[in-house]
């Protein structure tokens, strides 16, 4: 079975515009996404453009701000400053990576938790690990809606997380494990320094890779049946493509989806689900304003 992430997140997107449309009808508040990008990444500012398009296809507003990538740190943080007071913005986001020269730290500590949208403050992680009420980020809200919305069992289950990035591996690793639906398996994280990777993978009944290598997990490294979650989006040079690049995930699809249950399609899979979700939140944070 393929997870089709595209389908998963158009439905979520309806619903999300049927409950603006209740809310402009109501006079409530529109909600107002904004995002700060710092550079010229091409893929950076390929994500940033999707969130744009999503957020004029449900009726939320937005905004964007492109600042030079040799800004410096203090005008970066005068910029989320002004959003975190400004009333018309309900959440925002600073698209990671930042340039070198910038504390990515020091910037992620200056958002205002209550528009974290992407939930990247230590006060929205923080509140996460201890199931509180918090923004839970993107890409690994997006992982457990695709689950949930497939009705994958994940209860009692093994887990195999590769990666252990503060964006996708370690919080995915710590939701999966969590006594709630969608959570309640055993997880195991692995990463760059993990022994003998292919012991952990084998036995997964759920694998989620995060690590950004092309087609690393290969069939041989899976079991039979096993759920395999794609989070890999790297770029290839191709040049016989148009762009010149082809978009890689971290499995070798064409032969690991002979042997899995259900696996996610790079693109189309977990990609669009993290657009979705950041817009769930966006949502959620203008709805708490009420
Ligand atoms: N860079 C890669 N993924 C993300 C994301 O979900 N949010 C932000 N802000 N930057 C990213």
């Amino acid at each position: 079975m393929i997870l089709d992430g595209n389908k998963i997140s158009l439905e979520i997107k309806n619903e999300i515009k049927e409950l603006v449309s209740k809310r402009v009808n109501e006079r409530k508040k529109i909600p107002h996404l904004a995002a700060i990008i710092v550079g010229n990444d091409g893929a950076s500012l390929t994500y940033v453009g999707s969130k744009v398009r999503a957020c004029d296809y449900v009726g939320f507003k937005s905004t964007l701000i492109r600042l030079d990538d040799s800004i410096s740190e203090k005008l970066l943080l005068d910029n989320i400053n002004s959003l975190n007071n400004n009333n018309e913005i309900d959440g925002f986001i600073v698209q990671l990576p930042l340039p070198k020269s910038i504390n990515e730290e020091k910037v992620l500590l200056a958002i205002d938790p209550k528009k974290d949208v992407d939930g990247f403050h230590p006060t929205n992680f923080g509140r996460m690990a201890l199931e509180m009420e918090s923004f839970i980020p993107a890409t690994p809200y997006g992982i457990i809606e695709l689950l949930e919305r497939y009705n994958i069992e994940t209860s009692g289950k093994n887990c195999v997380v590769i990666g252990r990035s503060n964006i996708v591996g370690r919080p995915i690793s710590i939701l999966l494990s969590q006594k709630s639906d969608r959570g309640n398996s055993t997880v195991i994280l692995t990463h760059s320094r993990t022994k003998n990777l292919e012991f952990f993978t084998k036995r997964a009944d759920i694998i989620v890779s995060a690590l950004g290598i092309p087609e690393f997990l290969k069939s041989e490294m899976v079991k039979e049946d096993a759920v395999i979650i794609d989070v890999g989006i790297t770029r290839v040079i191709d040049k016989t493509k148009e762009k010149g690049y082809v978009i890689k995930g971290d499995v070798d699809f064409l032969n690991v989806s002979k042997k899995a249950s259900a696996i996610t399609p790079v693109p189309g899979g977990v990609g669009p689900m993290t657009i979705s979700m950041l817009l769930k939140n966006t949502l959620l944070a203008c709805q708490r304003k009420d």
